[in-house]
């Protein structure tokens, strides 16, 4: 049996992954806040945690129950899908309350590195597959005023995977980390940050644009994608992924340029 773990299955990214992990080979443990009864009705195999990953110093209780409920020493594998993100709040920093930013930052960031902290923990002593995904963003590195916390979670979360990327390479039984960036997918994340008042948020155009364009990818295939990350043969200890297809992006572009082309063809008489 392979043991998955993953956090944020209600909806979007993980429960697209989790859909498709359903296997009778696979047990799933999904945590997210709403229990995905849609899920739960697919399969047996599946133990659902309503929980909500701000309150942190609750994690190691959450964790130890899960575990206790794995028998590792005939698991032919487990597995950790640090998935659950929020981007609010999005707002100028300055107009933040204080109980949204620790909410934000508990959520995005430290909640995934004690998972990972208890996860690497109580598996140490198993020479069996065990490998971390923790879903990032490219927000990490492409900024917009507004979303300062998402953006330095995601950037704290790549570099967390790095080093402990690194740490692993000294264990005799080292667990696999990498940070994913699945690109822009179509979910409510995405929804919500398009619909935010432009006059907080002036990126909101950038987003309702890739919406409007085509230059989203569906839950299912960044899913699938991601799947294919986790079992990969040549896992790439201690990277940041970048999974989005940009030639979503390029098509975009490149539309007004063939645009242009036909127009001054048209003006020359060329075809
Ligand atoms: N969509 C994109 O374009 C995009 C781009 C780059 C990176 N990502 C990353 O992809 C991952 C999945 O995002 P998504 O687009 O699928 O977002 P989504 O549709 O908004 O889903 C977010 C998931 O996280 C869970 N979650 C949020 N707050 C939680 C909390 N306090 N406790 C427990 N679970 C919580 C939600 O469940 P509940 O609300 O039921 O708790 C939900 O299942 C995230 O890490 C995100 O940063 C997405």
């Amino acid at each position: 049996m392979k043991y998955f773990i993953i956090t944020g299955t209600s909806r979007g990214i993980g429960e697209a992954i989790a859909e498709q992990l359903i296997s009778s080979e696979h047990f799933l443990f999904c945590i997210s806040r709403e229990r995905n009864e849609k899920l739960l009705n697919k399969s047996k195999n599946i133990e659902y945690h309503d929980f909500d990953l701000q309150y942190i110093d609750q994690i190691e209780d959450l964790l130890n129950r899960i575990f206790d409920a794995i028998d590792i020493s005939s698991a032919e594998g487990v597995y950790l899908i640090n998935n659950a993100s929020m981007i609010s709040p999005v707002s100028f920093i300055n107009n933040a309350m204080v109980k949204d930013i620790t909410g934000n930052i508990n959520v995005n960031l430290i909640a995934p590195i004690i998972f990972t902290s208890l996860f690497i923990a109580r598996t140490e002593n198993y020479q069996i597959e065990k490998r971390i995904i923790n879903i990032s963003s490219a927000s990490a590195k492409n900024h917009h005023p507004g979303m300062s916390l998402y953006s330095a979670a995601k950037a704290g979360l790549d570099v967390f995977s790095q080093c402990v990327g690194l740490e692993q390479n000294h264990s005799k039984a080292p667990v696999g980390i990498v940070s994913i960036w699945p690109g822009m997918i179509d979910t409510n994340l995405q929804r919500e940050a398009r619909n935010q008042d432009k006059a907080t948020f002036p990126s909101a155009d950038i987003f309702e644009m890739v919406k409007e364009n085509g230059m989203l990818t569906s839950p299912e295939e960044t899913a699938k994608q991601i799947i294919d990350c986790l079992f990969k043969k040549d896992f790439k200890n201690g990277e940041v992924v970048d999974i989005y297809d940009y030639s979503k992006v390029q098509k975009h572009f490149e539309a007004p340029s063939e645009a242009r082309r036909a127009r001054s063809s048209s003006e020359t008489g060329d075809n």
